[in-house]
């Protein structure tokens, strides 16, 4: 009697289990079978997705500006009014006693970000400071481009090495003063880009997100 018990237990657990794997199959096949847009991310369209990324990412840059950097007395050797900590936020953070700039924040996050993901994002300039953050691609060329035309993002597909991406491209506008004076008066800027003067609102980059649709 215990021993049927038992039996019809194991029986009922292992039909349970086989049915949780069955309905996982059903729900993997409904959710894979919409339209080449929505594949792999599950359902979501691509576009919203990267709107999304964008938004979490802007979102923690301008709150790193505004609660972190904003604090600090310094930036970048010039005193800062609103400076409440004895800390200096500057480029050469690393060689000093120093806090990054947010967009070396940006990049070491998005360094961490791609270690082991095709997911990947990016913080791009036609007037870049650091050589790893010149639009390279044909499509990057192309993005940068149409975003500093436009003022408004720019997302296509695009095949890179044999893999399908979506990939957007939103502008980077001067939206502080100090961005505009930070940029304009970097020794590297005006060696490479003597003629490009900064003005508040103007695009000075794009923020480039790479969403892989086969799975990373
Ligand atoms: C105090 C100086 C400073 C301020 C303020 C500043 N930047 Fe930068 N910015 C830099 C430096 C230095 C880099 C290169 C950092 C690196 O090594 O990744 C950079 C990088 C960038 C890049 C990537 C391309 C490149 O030049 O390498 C963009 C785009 C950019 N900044 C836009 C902005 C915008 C928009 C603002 C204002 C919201 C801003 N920056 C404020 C110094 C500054």
């Amino acid at each position: 009697m215990n021993l049927t018990r038992k039996w019809l237990g194991n029986l009922r657990s292992r039909t349970l289990a086989f049915l949780a794997l069955a309905a996982a199959i059903c729900f993997t096949a409904v959710a894979c079978s919409g339209g080449a847009e929505s594949q792999s991310t599950g359902g979501v369209k691509p576009e919203l997705v990267a709107d999304y990324i964008h938004t979490a990412l802007a979102s923690d840059r301008t709150a790193y500006t505004k609660h972190v950097v904003n604090r600090a007395k310094k930036l970048e050797g010039k005193p800062k009014e609103d400076g409440v900590l004895e800390v200096e936020a500057t480029e050469g953070w690393e060689n000093s006693n120093g806090i990054p700039l947010p967009a070396q924040m940006f990049r070491l996050g998005s360094e961490i970000a791609s270690e082991d993901s095709a997911f990947t994002y990016n913080l791009i300039s036609t007037w870049y400071i650091n050589d790893a953050q010149g639009p390279k691609s044909e499509f990057e060329k192309k993005a940068m481009a149409e975003v500093e035309k436009t003022g408004e993002p720019f997302r296509d597909y695009q095949e890179v090495g044999g893999k399908q991406y979506f990939s957007a491209l939103y502008p980077d506008k001067a939206v502080a003063e100090a961005c505009v004076t930070c940029h304009n008066t970097h020794p590297i800027h005006k060696e490479r880009y003597p003629d490009k003067v900064f003005k508040m609102d103007d695009v000075m980059g794009g923020v480039m997100i790479n969403i892989p649709l086969e799975g990373a």
